[in-house]
């Protein structure tokens, strides 16, 4: 029988009463039929309050590349916690942690703390601009870099803006400071010529240059041929900063994160999500020369809880967890994440549903094909805007919910080294029923 959420709706509508819209992010009113409440999580699996057990591939938007409550994380916060939880001051712990990073990361030669990528975004744009006295940020239609006013601009650029010349600098939100669309120039991913021609249009004005070196905030998209190597090359050419936002690709894409894996070097990078396994945690790290102006206090980088022992305690477990992997790190992962891919892939045949999975493995997007566009390689954020058809995934990602196999509500799924092939193999049989329903079920009335 398909899975239902009775509790879960109950205490939604109880949360209209005390919570602002009744959920604390704004993407999670996207999981239909309704936001749902969780009691517990072990490994691959977490329990809702209506004690639907799902295999997890949403984990905690990514975050928990160790899975739920992985042994040994609770007890290494828990030691910290009897110890302090909060100091506003220096530990040794973020020496612990920071030399991990130097090590697991050949980039980071400097290293600060923040509480949430969506700072450690800000203070990288903010180093950036002090570092070269210049002006603006350029970044990617389709690349997700925190809810800050700075981190949205032109993320999702609506299709009515795409005839202009230059790739618009819309904001998604109401309230921001109305200026801050015009400190940024914004381009297309996987396009070197139109990335060369943006830099040479605003020549001498940009501070840097940030990617998710993986767009994985819209489709999973990975970088085409040469595309970082242009980045790297512009950047040093013009005297730009290259920022990559590893908030998703950290730590996921193996202990060097995605710059390792693709082999690029930028000057500044963004760490959230794995490396504090589901705390609050987040860093920027980067040369010493691009930390200069945070050195010399010109740049200000502050916070009250950053460097928070708690969090610390929980990083320098995490660290520790991917380096014990070696060198097997991710190549498991992509296992495994591409025999789920396949056989998603191969249910879709079946039943005639045109899903099309698309990434590495260790984290792939299922992209769900309009019926009347022809099916192409999706290789920008137009593509995938042109080509997903959103209200018939919606469909599918519920009927997968409610057999038990849980994605982000996007299309984005990830593993983590908690997943097993077992686990694969069960998803896979879930699926099964989940995709035999929405065939049946699709288009819904
Ligand atoms: C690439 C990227 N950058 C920044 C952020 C912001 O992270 P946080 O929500 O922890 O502030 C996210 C969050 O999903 C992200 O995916």
């Amino acid at each position: 029988m398909p899975y239902t959420f009775s509790q879960s709706q109950q205490l939604f509508e109880r949360a209209q009463q005390s919570i602002a819209g009744g959920i604390n992010s704004g993407i999670r009113l996207m999981e239909k039929p309704v936001p749902l409440y969780f009691e517990k999580g072990a490994g691959a699996r977490v329990w809702d309050v209506d004690g639907n057990e799902y295999i997890d591939y949403q984990l905690g938007q990514g975050a928990l590349l160790y899975g739920h409550a992985p042994a040994g994380l609770a007890e290494a916060i828990a030691a910290q916690a009897k110890l302090g939880l909060h100091w506003a001051a220096q530990s040794k712990l973020e020496l612990d942690v920071a030399e991990r990073l130097q090590q697991m990361v050949p980039a980071t030669e400097l290293v600060r703390f923040n509480n949430s990528a969506t700072e450690a975004v800000m203070a990288a744009f903010r180093l950036a601009r002090a570092h070269t006295g210049r002006r603006l940020i350029l970044k990617f239609e389709g690349h997700y870099h925190g809810w800050g006013d700075e981190g949205l601009v032109g993320f999702a650029n609506p299709p009515s803006t795409w005839a202009d010349p230059e790739p618009a600098r819309v904001h998604p939100s109401k309230g921001i400071i109305s200026a801050v669309t015009e400190q940024f120039v914004v381009a297309r991913w996987n396009d070197i010529e139109h990335l060369r021609q943006r830099v040479a249009d605003y020549r001498g004005q940009i501070a840097a240059i940030v990617c998710e070196p993986a767009m994985c905030n819209t489709c999973c998209i990975e970088p085409g041929e040469g595309m970082l190597a242009a980045i790297r090359a512009l950047c040093d050419q013009e005297g730009m900063l290259m920022i990559a936002d590893e908030t998703i690709t950290g730590f996921r894409f193996g202990a060097g994160g995605a710059q390792a894996y693709y082999g690029v070097r930028p000057d500044l990078t963004v760490f959230g999500k794995a490396i504090g396994g589901g705390t609050p945690f987040a860093a920027l790290t980067g040369t010493r020369a691009a930390m200069a102006k945070i050195i010399s206090g010109e740049a200000m980088h502050a916070g009250t809880l950053n460097a928070n022992p708690l969090c610390l305690a929980a990083s320098r477990w995490c660290l520790d967890a991917v380096i014990a992997l070696g060198p097997e790190h991710p190549a498991t992962l992509n296992r495994l994440g591409q025999k789920l891919m396949a056989g998603l892939r191969a249910l879709a045949d079946e039943h005639d549903i045109p899903l099309r999975p698309q990434g590495p493995g260790l984290a792939f997007h299922t992209l769900m094909v309009k019926p009347d566009v022809a099916a192409r390689p999706v290789e920008n954020y137009r593509d995938y805007i042109q080509l997903q058809d959103v209200p018939r995934w919606t469909h599918l990602r519920r009927c997968l919910l409610e057999e038990g196999v849980r994605a982000i509500e996007r299309g984005l799924w990830s593993i983590s080294l908690a997943h097993t092939e077992a686990d694969i193999d069960e998803a896979l049989a879930r699926a099964a029923v989940a995709f035999k329903r929405h065939a049946a079920t699709w288009p819904a009335a």
